[in-house]
């Protein structure tokens, strides 16, 4: 089955693409000639799933899904959630993320922080979301190359190294998005004959 994943983060295509069985090929919205902004204008991250699959179930009527996340940080309320993506301002990098983050948590003792992922799923127009944690501590300074985001700062609970030290694979067995899309790829299963 062909789903298409309402994103155009060629590093999160892979990681899906891995963790699916290979009955499912993803192809993003680029592959099908569409650029287009997909828009996340809600104030939740279900809401943004939702509305970035929906966004595109009308454009190409074609089974689709799309993820939000967002790095939920106990000291903070639970910033930066869903504006995880923008969090030091519109356009700016990951690196300038992370580090607003660092001064954010200057001095604080309390780390607790939880990645937090939802999936929005849509197939014949019907819609349903599958959810996926991981929680762990946010470091004081920036630790491996790997992986994107937030990776270099979090480091989960029962683990002594950050997301960004780990193999693709570690990270997927483990991680937040890995555990949303065990879940989609269940119901996916399920759903064949
Ligand atoms: P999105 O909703 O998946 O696009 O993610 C929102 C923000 O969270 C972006 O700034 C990403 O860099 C960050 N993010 C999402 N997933 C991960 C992850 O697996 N590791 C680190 N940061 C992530």
């Amino acid at each position: 089955m062909k789903l298409i994943f309402a994103t155009n983060n060629r590093h999160k295509i892979n990681e899906v693409q891995k963790l699916l069985d290979s009955n499912f090929s993803i192809v993003s919205p680029a592959d099908l000639g569409c650029t287009d902004d997909i828009p996340e204008n809600e104030p939740t991250l279900e809401g943004n799933a939702s509305e970035k699959a929906r966004y595109i179930w009308n454009k190409f009527h074609l089974p689709c899904f799309a993820d939000d996340t967002g790095l939920e940080v106990e000291a903070l309320n639970g910033a930066p959630g869903v504006y995880s993506a923008r969090y030091a301002g519109e356009n700016k990098s990951a690196d300038e993320n992370n580090a607003k983050l660092i001064a954010e948590l200057w001095g604080k003792t309390n780390r607790n922080a939880r990645f937090r992922c939802v999936i929005a799923l849509i197939i014949d127009g019907k819609e349903q979301l599958f959810e996926g944690i991981i929680q762990g501590e946010i470091l004081n300074e920036w630790a491996g190359s790997e992986g994107f985001g937030y990776d270099p700062l979090f480091r989960p609970k029962g683990y002594n190294c950050s997301f960004a030290k780990m193999t693709m694979d570690e990270k997927n067995s483990i991680s937040h998005r890995g555990i949303a899309v065990k879940k989609l790829s269940d119901y996916l299963n399920a759903l064949r004959p």
